[in-house]
C-alpha cells in the first residue's frame, strides 16, 4: 500500500491549549479517509495544518503579537517532508482544501469563481477542471451567471467543492463538507466524493456525524481531544460500538 499522505507525531498548539495532541495518520494513495471527531475535537486544525494555512495564521499572529501557535512534528506528501513549506506551495504539490463555508467570491458568478480558483493552472486545464466540476455537479452549469453570494448553502458547497477540484488536488481535504445539508444531499455529495476518487483523487474528508460517509470511505480516524482514539477500516468503525453510537446515531 502506497502511503500519499503521512502524518507524524503532530502537535499544534494556540498558545498553551493543545488543539491537536501527537497525532499520527497515513493516508494511503487513491483512498477516500474519513476523520471522524465531535465538535472542537481538532478536525479544522488538521485540516489546516496539512493544507499549511496554519504556517499563515501563525505569521500573522506573531506579527500582531497575539497568541502563539506552534506546530510540532513532521508532514510528508509523496514521501517528502513538507511541514514548513507555505501553502500555496502545496496547492502546486496537489493539496488542495475545500473549506467549510470557503470565502466564495460573493460578487463573482459561478464561472468567474471557478476561474479564480484555477489560477495557478494553464487554461486548458481551468477548462478541464470546471467540465469536470459540472459533470461532478449537474446542478452547476445552470448556475453558471448567478452571483455566488445569493446561491443556496448547499449550492456553494458544490461551487466550493468545484474550486478545489478545478485547482487539480492530487490530495483533497475536505473539512466537514455535509454540513448543513439535507439527508438528500447528504448522500448525493457522498457518492461525489467517490466519483473525485475515480478521478484518481486521494480524499481526506472530516465529519461529526458521519453515517453518511461510511458508505464511501475505506478507513476512518476517530479523534477527541486532538488525540486518535480508534483508527480501522470502514467495517470495523462500523462494527465498533463506541464509534457506533458517538459519530454515526445508531
Ligand atoms: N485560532 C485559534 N486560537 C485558539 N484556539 C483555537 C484556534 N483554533 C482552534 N482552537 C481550539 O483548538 C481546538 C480544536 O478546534 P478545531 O476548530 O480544530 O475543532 P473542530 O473539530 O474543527 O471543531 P468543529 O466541529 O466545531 O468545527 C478547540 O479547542 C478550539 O477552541
Ligand atoms: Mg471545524
Amino acid at each position: 500500500m502506497e502511503i500519499l499522505l503521512e502524518i507524524k507525531n503532530l502537535m499544534v498548539f494556540f498558545e498553551n491549549a493543545l488543539a491537536l495532541n501527537d497525532l499520527s495518520l497515513e493516508i494511503p494513495t487513491n483512498e477516500i479517509v474519513g476523520v471522524l471527531g465531535s465538535n472542537s475535537a481538532g478536525k479544522t486544525t488538521l485540516m489546516n495544518t496539512v493544507s499549511g494555512l496554519i504556517i499563515d495564521m501563525k505569521k500573522k499572529e506573531d506579527r500582531r503579537g497575539g497568541e502563539r501557535i506552534n506546530v510540532l512534528g513532521e508532514i510528508r506528501f509523496e514521501g517528502e517532508d513538507i511541514t514548513n513549506i507555505k501553502p500555496s506551495e502545496r496547492v502546486k504539490r496537489g493539496i488542495v482544501l475545500s473549506r467549510e463555508r470557503h470565502p466564495i467570491f460573493k460578487d463573482s458568478d459561478v464561472l468567474e469563481n471557478l476561474k479564480i480558483a484555477g489560477y495557478l493552472r494553464k487554461g486548458k486545464e481551468i477548462k478541464e477542471g470546471i467540465d469536470f466540476a459540472f459533470n461532478l455537479f449537474p446542478a452547476l452549469p445552470e448556475l453558471k451567471k448567478r452571483k455566488a453570494g445569493l446561491l443556496s448553502g448547499g449550492e456553494q458547497q458544490m461551487l466550493s467543492i468545484g474550486m478545489a477540484l478545478v485547482a487539480k488536488p492530487r490530495l483533497l481535504l475536505m473539512d466537514e463538507p455535509l454540513l448543513g445539508l439535507s439527508p438528500f444531499l447528504q448522500a448525493k455529495l457522498a457518492k461525489s466524493i467517490k466519483g473525485i476518487l475515480e478521478q484518481g483523487i486521494t480524499v481526506l474528508v472530516t465529519e461529526q456525524f458521519a453515517r453518511p460517509l461510511i458508505p464511501v470511505i475505506h478507513r476512518g480516524y476517530v479523534i477527541e481531544n486532538g488525540m486518535l482514539v480508534f483508527s480501522g477500516t470502514r467495517e470495523e468503525l462500523s462494527d465498533n460500538p463506541e464509534v457506533k453510537s458517538a459519530y454515526l446515531g445508531v
